[in-house]
């Protein structure tokens, strides 16, 4: 079977018993602040399970892009990946429990369908507590349908789903496939992980309260969720979805840069095949984050360092993130049109990302052994120094210490990174002015402005010119820097348009923040004279700029109109000034 197959049946299926498709909401939601990455399919839809009416009807069905990281440490095992796809079907208030079963069993067993043998498959039930009883009636449905009671096991919290600590939730089923050779044993055991869990019924009737306390739902909902990574696997009667064709050319790739074989190094290849592919979607969404040291960028930073750090100890010489996404990029991209659409984006960060990595793994490893030398325990303070200024992540750090028996002090190392989250967070929100008089919108078009004159003026004039001054009032730039004669009036010219044309571009604008060393090895412009901490902030316009600065910034170059250079003039000896507008 082709992937797209069982894609195509499940939507199909549901389509038949009156669903409509809805598609993969953004991998990143933009505002549900209670969440980092979509981590089920439900999760958009949570409005609706609380009562709003969604456009499309009372009974939908997707295919949903999620992220989990709470698995990070299962990822490499035959069951677990960090991004995956959920295949959905929702009741809002339409049909409940006795209905949900009889349409899963049917796509599950029937022949037109999956055609899963029944001897397979084995189902969980909520087994109750004090407030809610256990779910006889969802035994008693899936028995309707020839189920053996032997095959249905009541299983406690398990069963009873919510996506968070609060919101929309209930009692669930849950169906499990038998991964193992022969035939499946007689009576299930809800603990024996050769039963693959693939599907999850939520029946999903309650709201819980940030005190615990359930209340009715408006309506009684279905919220499903079938694994579409195991379920493939199961269907293709393999171990796991690295053995089939959802990873097949990944893992062919990696074992052919590294010269291994995928059987010798199973766990690095499956991590790096994850990891990549993880990237390649969040690089590719449409709210899409990069790489930096804070929320979802970090889990992003954590994905690729991590899959290169795998690829170096298969010893994979020279950079290899941008190759696997290519690779990945064509698996998927008939599912997924943006990750061709997004495609260079994708390469180009993960290349940036593995340069910059390169430039302190290898100093960050040197630094790691001389602490191991020191103590059985790498303190929190050594595991955020390890971050701070080698870009390591905690579990990156944590790996090296388990590799020579020793531990990671995390208590503090979590201190520590919550005091920079904090930190992080205030620089963003534009407390660190930097030359800006206010932050009106003009001095902030005007500051990305002065950013793109900056480097314009290097491109066009000059690459020895550097920044000597600036200052921005809500109507014009000031902006110094070194030169030793009057521009002329074409040069004048050539840097405006060159500023406008970066302008009309729409380049993104994004904050990182980086050690000093990190930052200086990049290339980031600074300003001459100026003492710059261990830790700074620094602005990239899309691959045009770099330059340190607190911000703030615009989102996107297009934002600022159009540029107007209105003086050029002598500031000091072999300095020129140079006012300008944007209109
Ligand atoms: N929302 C349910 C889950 O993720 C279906 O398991």
């Amino acid at each position: 079977m082709h992937p797209k197959e069982l894609i195509t049946k499940y939507l199909q299926f549901f389509e038949k018993k009156g669903h409509t498709i809805i598609p993969s909401a953004s991998l990143i939601p933009l505002n549900d602040a209670s969440v980092l990455f979509n981590t089920a399919g439900m999760q958009p839809l949570a409005p609706y399970f609380l009562g709003e009416k969604h456009p499309e009807g009372p009974q939908l069905v997707n295919i949903q892009k999620c992220l989990r990281t709470v698995d990070f440490e299962n990822i490499g095992d035959n069951t677990h990946n960090t991004f995956f796809f959920m295949l959905g079907n929702w009741s809002l208030g339409a049909y409940f429990k006795k209905d949900s079963i009889a349409m899963s069993f049917e796509f599950l067993t029937s022949k037109k369908w999956l055609n899963l043998p029944l001897d397979k498959l084995a189902f969980t039930v909520y087994k109750g507590d004090a407030k809610i009883e256990a779910d006889e009636a969802a035994a008693r449905y899936w028995e309707s349908h020839g189920v053996s009671r032997k095959r249905i096991a009541f299983v406690g919290k398990d069963n009873f789903w919510s996506a968070g600590e609060t919101g929309p939730c209930g009692p669930s089923t849950e169906i499990f496939y038998w991964s193992g050779k022969g035939d499946a044993p007689a009576e299930f055991d809800a603990e024996d992980e050769t039963w693959v869990e693939i599907w999850n019924n939520v029946f999903m009737a309650y709201n819980k309260d940030s005190d615990g306390n359930l209340s009715n739902l408006p309506a009684k909902n279905v919220d499903t969720g079938m694994g579409f990574e195991r379920t493939f696997t199961t269907i293709m009667g393999k171990e796991s979805a690295y053995e089939t064709a959802l990873f097949i050319p990944v893992i062919e790739k990696i074992e052919k840069l590294s010269h291994k074989k995928y059987e010798e190094s199973k766990k690095e290849m499956r991590i790096m095949a994850d990891h990549i592919r993880a990237a390649v979607f969040v690089l590719g969404d449409a709210n899409y984050v990069v790489p930096s040291n804070v929320d979802r960028g970090y889990i992003l930073r954590r994905l690729i360092r991590r899959a290169i750090r795998y690829g170096k100890m298969l010893g994979i010489e020279g950079s290899f993130t941008s190759q696997l996404a290519t690779t990945t990029i064509k698996i998927y991209d008939d599912i997924f049109p943006e990750l061709q659409e997004n495609k260079k984006r994708i390469q180009e960060e993960l290349q940036k990302e593995e340069t910059k990595f390169a430039l302190t793994l290898e100093k960050g490893l040197r630094e790691f052994e001389k602490m191991a030398a020191r103590a059985d325990v790498i303190s929190g303070k050594d595991a955020f120094l390890l971050f701070q200024s080698y870009g390591f992540p905690l579990e990156m750090t944590q790996e090296l210490a388990l590799e020579q028996n020793i531990t990671v002090d995390e208590v503090i190392f979590k201190e520590e990174y919550t005091k920079h989250q904090k930190l992080s967070r205030t620089a963003a929100g534009g407390k660190f002015k930097g030359g800006l008089a206010d932050n009106s919108e003009e001095t902030v078009r005007l500051h990305t402005a002065t950013h793109l004159l900056n480097e314009a003026l290097r491109r066009v004039v000059s690459k020895d010119i550097q920044q000597r001054g600036s200052n921005i009032t809500p109507e014009r730039l000031r902006f110094d820097f070194n030169f030793d004669r009057k521009l002329t009036s074409e040069e004048v010219k050539a840097v405006e348009d060159e500023v406008n044309r970066v302008i009309k571009k729409g380049l993104p604008v994004k904050r990182e923040e980086l050690s000093f060393e990190e930052a200086k090895l990049l290339g980031a412009q600074m300003e001459f004279g100026v003492k710059y901490g261990e830790k700074v902030s620094v602005y990239f316009v899309g691959d045009y700029s770099k330059e340190f600065c607190g911000g703030p910034h615009v989102k996107n170059t297009k934002e600022i109109g159009k540029f107007k250079i209105v003086k050029e003039k002598s500031s000091a000896a072999g300095v020129r000034r140079i006012k300008a507008v944007v209109q």
